[in-house]
């Protein structure tokens, strides 16, 4: 059955769709049969960007680009049985399944047939409202707030469904490196909230123009680690790079149950 990993979080902009295509791409790397779906049927960054994908590959002969297999469905007129059919019975080790800044109704039901919820957040209480209700004097957490009661809703439903669980990383996106009382401030409520709603607070990324302009060759991070790809390696990657792996460690140690018969290993 494939492990479904979905990129989630009621706020727009914070780099689901970004992530989402890393990590899909550094597990096919890695070997593994990897399914894309863009649960995100207006926006359609994640389609655009593996489209930008393939147009590079044929366009340039990189054949060594390993990438998932995007599948294209109207998801969102689909039932519920037939979206388990194209999630948990795919063929695939691992779907990869990217869902828009706002919870519409299919936006709801994918993240109940997940494995594993990623959710990255803008590095800023803002962001971190869709998480929890959190006084503005103190930092004390007065209660968990709408995302966070969709997925402990999605939790429930899947106990329902199958007795799974869900797993739940949280990380921040775009870290600053100047603003470091607003980091502090950040890591100690996400550490608090952490335990309150059940989640572990994964590695950050720092805010990196290298995201931005890997987008219209479709290209991620880890495209530039092959040799073979014959793609320039520059300084300004590694530490992006590492940020990556530390994302895919954690990943396989959440995932390590599901992906023990696929030979996985973080890159
Ligand atoms: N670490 C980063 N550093 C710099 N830019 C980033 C980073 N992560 C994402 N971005 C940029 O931020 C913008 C939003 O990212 P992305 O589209 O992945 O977010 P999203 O959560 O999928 O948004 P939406 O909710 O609209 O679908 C994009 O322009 C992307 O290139
Ligand atoms: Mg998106």
């Amino acid at each position: 059955m494939a492990t479904v990993i979905i990129f989630g979080n009621e706020k727009g902009g914070t780099g689901k769709s970004t992530l989402a295509v890393h990590v899909a791409v550094a597990l096919a790397r890695q070997g593994l049969n990897v399914a894309a779906i863009d649960g995100d049927i207006n926006q359609g960054s994640f389609t655009k960007y593996l489209a930008n994908r393939s147009s590079f590959v044929s366009s340039t002969s990189q054949a060594a680009l390993p990438s998932p297999t995007f599948i294209s469905h109207e998801w969102d007129s689909m039932s519920e049985s037939e979206l388990a059919r194209h999630l948990t019975n795919s063929s695939a080790d691992v779907v990869i399944v990217d869902t828009p800044g706002a919870l519409t109704p299919l936006s709801k039901t994918l993240h109940s047939f997940a494995d594993l919820v990623v959710t990255p957040l803008n590095d800023s209480l803002v962001d971190l409202d869709v998480l929890a209700d959190v006084d503005p004097d103190t930092g004390e957490i007065r209660k968990p707030s709408h995302y966070a009661e969709r997925l402990w809703k999605a939790r429930q439903t899947r106990a329902a469904r199958d007795g799974g669980s869900i797993s739940w990383i949280v990380l921040r996106n775009r870290l600053s490196a100047l603003d470091a009382h607003n980091k502090r401030v950040m890591a100690d409520i996400l550490d608090k909230l952490a335990a309150r709603i059940g989640f572990d607070v994964g590695p950050g990324f720092g805010e990196r123009v290298i995201f931005r302009e890997l987008f219209l060759q479709g290209l991620t991070l880890s495209d530039f680690e092959d040799r073979e790809s014959g793609l320039a390696w520059t300084l300004s990657h590694v530490a992006a790079r590492q940020e990556l792996r530390d994302l895919l460690a954690l990943l396989a140690e959440g995932l390590s149950r599901d992906l023990a018969a696929s030979d996985f290993e973080p890159g």
